[in-house]
């Protein structure tokens, strides 16, 4: 294949990257999104086998076949709940190959470029490759396991942990100056304790994070993952993993910013790896946020009769829903509403859920139309027109300590605030806290009902009263 037919390929498989992109930012365009993502990948494999490999292919097609089947199995199995835990496995792996091609390139002495500038210049860039491969790999391993709870979500804190880290990033700096002048005679002892270094810091930085924290952190690594595979892209000198691993690790570095943001996190401590201070998630709370005594319990009829009557319903739906798998449920709630006149809208936060977008997805999935789902900045100030707000499965998103209470785990966190309408019917098991571990003054207030029960057989219920 002449390389003007890879190269054009590749610019084509780049655009399609970048149109898959602009695809994702947007519900309906979603679909398409996912489409042009994989006629890219399919285009950027095709060329890239057909055109560039010229051996091993017998080897190149197993690992294809049993990759793709592996990714198959899995995307096929996983629940939407364990998607961040799937996320990081993945990220994981980009990691390893990261190392792995890392680590190739440095062995392999016969791909040695010939001037003293480009020997420099490539083994700065092996260097780097390797060391960001690492730590992701060894991050996104440590990520999982907290994700999927194989070890505590609580972050461990060691004393003088920044020194520790900032010992690391220094000796990290001076094993990479000292590989540099070695090579191309030697230098493998460096390039060793590097990759030992870059693997207890990955470690290191994702165990000191815990509770509301991670989903930061799985969006950087995510980020880090794409770096890393630009850091291939140099190494191998292709321009589209260049491209692409440029691509991902902005894109994830600007998802780890929105979600800072919806979280009231410093976007620089996130990227300089500063988490853990006061505000870190999982501390647990300080005790209930009311008297047992201001619980009001309410049972499904009653909610029912409280939501038909109204004209302004607002759903605010959260991990306890996707849990319950009632996004179904919930939506022939909101059509029999719209029968009876009431105007139904759907109020999302943008870190509701275990996952970006997780809410839109299951919203999505239940066929709920796009134009009554509302981002949460869109309708937080129409709260006080809305008679009743139903919160099915939502905690931490709706917790008014986050701008009552200043020393608050999740104090200055943007969050929804039913509060502020007539009355709001919260869908829950019991009192239990949220991801955050804080406890919720929402469901001691005046204004609160609670509807006590798994959120699938409380809407089930609500909705045979409301067909009744
Ligand atoms: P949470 O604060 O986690 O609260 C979920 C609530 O759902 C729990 O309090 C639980 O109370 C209830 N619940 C669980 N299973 C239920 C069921 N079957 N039926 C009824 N209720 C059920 O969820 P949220 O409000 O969506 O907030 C999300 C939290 O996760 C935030 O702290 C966020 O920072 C964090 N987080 C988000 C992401 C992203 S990117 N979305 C990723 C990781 C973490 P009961 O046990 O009493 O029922």
């Amino acid at each position: 294949m002449s390389t003007g037919i890879i190269t054009a390929s590749y610019i084509g498989a780049s655009a399609l990257f970048i149109m898959a992109l602009g695809g994702l930012k947007h519900q309906e365009s979603a679909r398409r999104g996912n489409l042009y993502g994989m006629l890219g990948m399919g285009l950027a494999l095709l060329v890239t086998i057909v055109g560039l490999v010229s051996q091993n292919h017998f080897l190149l097609i197993v690992g294809i076949v049993a990759g793709g089947a592996i990714g198959w199995y899995l995307a096929k199995k996983v629940e939407m709940t364990q998607m961040p835990e799937l996320v990081a496995v993945l990220h994981s792996l980009v990691g390893l190959a990261a190392v792995f091609v890392g680590w190739a390139n440095a062995l392999d002495h016969s791909s040695a470029a010939q001037t003293s500038v480009e020997q420099t210049i490539h083994a700065a860039e092996t260097y780097i490759g390797i060391l960001i491969g690492a730590l992701t790999f060894s991050g996104s391993i440590c990520a999982y396991l907290k994700l999927a709870a194989k070890i505590s979500g609580k972050p461990l804190q060691l004393p003088g942990r920044h020194l520790f880290n900032a010992g690391l990033g220094l000796l990290a700096i001076w094993f990479g100056v000292e590989y540099v002048a070695a090579v191309p005679d030697g230098g493998i002892g460096w390039l060793v304790l590097m990759t030992l270094i870059a693997l207890v810091f990955g470690v290191h930085m994702v165990v000191a994070i815990g509770g509301a924290d991670m989903p930061v952190v799985v969006s950087m690594l995510n980020s880090y993952s794409g770096w890393a595979a630009a850091a291939m892209g140099f190494m191998l000198g292709n321009d589209l993993l260049i491209v692409v691993g440029a691509l991902v690790g902005s894109s994830g570095a600007i998802l780890s910013y929105i979600m800072c943001k919806a979280m009231n996190r410093k976007f620089l401590n996130v990227i300089l790896g500063g988490f853990g201070n006061k505000s870190s998630g999982g501390a647990g709370s300080a005790g209930p946020a009311g008297s047992e005594d201001d619980i009001k319990p309410i049972q499904a009829e009653e909610a029912a009769d409280l939501m038909a009557n109204a004209k302004e319903v607002m759903i605010l739906p959260g991990y306890g829903m996707a849990v319950a798998q009632a996004q179904h449920t919930v939506f022939e709630i909101s059509k029999k509403l719209k029968e009876k006149g009431v105007n139904v809208r759907f109020g999302i936060h943008p870190v509701a859920g275990r996952m970006p977008g997780h809410m839109n997805v299951l919203l999505a999935e239940a066929k709920v139309p796009y134009d009554i789902v509302y981002e949460m900045d869109e309708i937080n100030e129409d709260f006080p027109k809305v008679d009743v707000s139903v919160v099915i499965g939502a905690n931490d998103i709706v917790n008014p300590a986050a701008q009552e209470v200043p020393d608050s785990p999740i104090a200055g966190m943007p969050v929804l605030e039913p509060w502020n309408g007539k009355t709001t019917i919260v869908l829950k098991r019991g009192m239990s806290t949220g991801y955050a571990g804080v406890d919720n003054p929402l469901f001691y207030k005046d204004n609160t009902r609670m509807l006590f029960g798994d959120a699938k057989d409380s809407v089930d219920a609500i909705l045979k009263h409301l067909s009744e």
